[in-house]
């Protein structure tokens, strides 16, 4: 039996239970491809499932090999693989169902692989999927953010506000972001038009009204976003369903986002990539063997832009 070097779980709880170890090398069935790793991103879903909060949405079996964000090479083809070949660089938000991308290797669908932005090296690329594909699909598919709105991010130095702050200024709105002072300087030169140091300043006392808010946070911070929306505009979390009985109260919508695999927009996102409009802050790199470590940074929750294992 081949085997690679991975970090999995046996069951739930601190980080003790990150056991890196040698496992089998997974293989690909029809419409996969397996995928050597260059690269893994981390992110605080990692932990979260890693302690068990997303248990009763999430039916994982153990071992569980963490992380869902990956850069890397197929290595080889399952049947029935007709975009892809063997040799293409390639990068994944893959299904969180599944085995992640701790490891040596991953088997991924062919639906939720695209060709990794050729501009940037695989560290950079393994840090995009998941916070790309995020800030995509809450800004645009379920937020509709347009060239002339107003968009509140919150936690704009973060793995998914940083991406989203670039991605709201290429759309041509107008971009209002919250982060502690340390971060003002990188959060403006990102694109932030309005930062608000939330140390020091109400963001619901200071933010003129906004036809978007993206809610990282949850807890209190969601509780006063409502009175910054427009009339009719929007709230979307990516931490916890706001209530639709509160959203009509205020006169604004809401929504909840767990983002999905999308190979079409990881392509976009490839594309502006390379067109130098869009790029990925990795503030850390660990060697995979130092996974728990790069969870225990990601959980104190004060990174700037991303945390990646390199694997190759
Ligand atoms: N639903 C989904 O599909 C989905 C997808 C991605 C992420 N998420 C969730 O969204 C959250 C953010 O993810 P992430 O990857 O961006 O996390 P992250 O990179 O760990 O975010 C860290 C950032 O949060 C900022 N921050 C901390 N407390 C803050 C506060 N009270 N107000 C404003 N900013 C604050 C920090 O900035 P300072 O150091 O300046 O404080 C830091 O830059 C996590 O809970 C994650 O699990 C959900």
């Amino acid at each position: 039996m081949r085997t690679m070097k991975s970090v999995c779980i046996y069951a739930y709880g601190g980080p003790a239970v990150l056991v890196y170890e040698d496992a089998p090398r997974p293989h690909p069935d029809a419409g996969e491809v397996l995928v050597r790793v260059h690269a893994a991103g981390i992110n605080p879903v990692d932990w979260k499932i890693r302690e068990g909060h997303l248990k009763e949405m999430l039916h994982h079996t153990f071992p569980l090999v963490l992380g869902w964000d990956v850069s890397g090479v197929i290595e080889s083809l399952g049947t029935g693989i007709t975009r892809l070949k063997v040799g293409d660089e390639v990068f994944s938000r893959p299904d969180i169902l599944r085995d992640g991308a701790y490891a040596e290797f991953i088997v991924i669908k062919e639906s939720e692989l695209a060709l990794k932005p050729k501009s940037i090296d695989h560290i950079h690329a393994a840090a995009f999927p998941l916070a790309g594909l995020t800030a995509w699909q809450t800004l645009f598919d379920a937020g509709g953010l347009s060239a002339d709105q107003r968009v509140l991010i919150h936690a704009a130095a973060g793995g998914v506000g940083h991406i989203a702050v670039q991605l709201a200024k290429w759309k041509g709105a107008h971009v209002i972001g919250t982060s502690t002072a340390r971060n003002h300087e990188f959060v403006r030169k990102l694109g932030v038009d309005q930062v608000i140091d939330y140390d020091t300043e109400r963001f619901d006392e200071v933010v003129q009204p906004v036809d978007v808010v993206l809610d990282t946070m949850g807890g209190e911070t969601q509780e006063r976003s409502w009175k910054v929306l427009k009339p009719g505009g929007i709230l979307v979390s990516i931490t916890s369903p706001p209530k639709p009985e509160t959203a009509t109260a205020h006169g604004v919508r809401q929504a909840f986002v767990f983002t999905q695999p999308n190979s079409d927009q990881l392509a976009e996102l490839a594309k502006l990539v390379d067109a130098e409009k869009l790029k990925v802050i990795v503030e850390t790199v660990l060697p995979l063997s130092d996974a728990t470590r790069g969870q225990e940074l990601s959980q104190r929750g004060h990174g700037r832009g991303k945390i990646v294992l390199r694997v190759v």
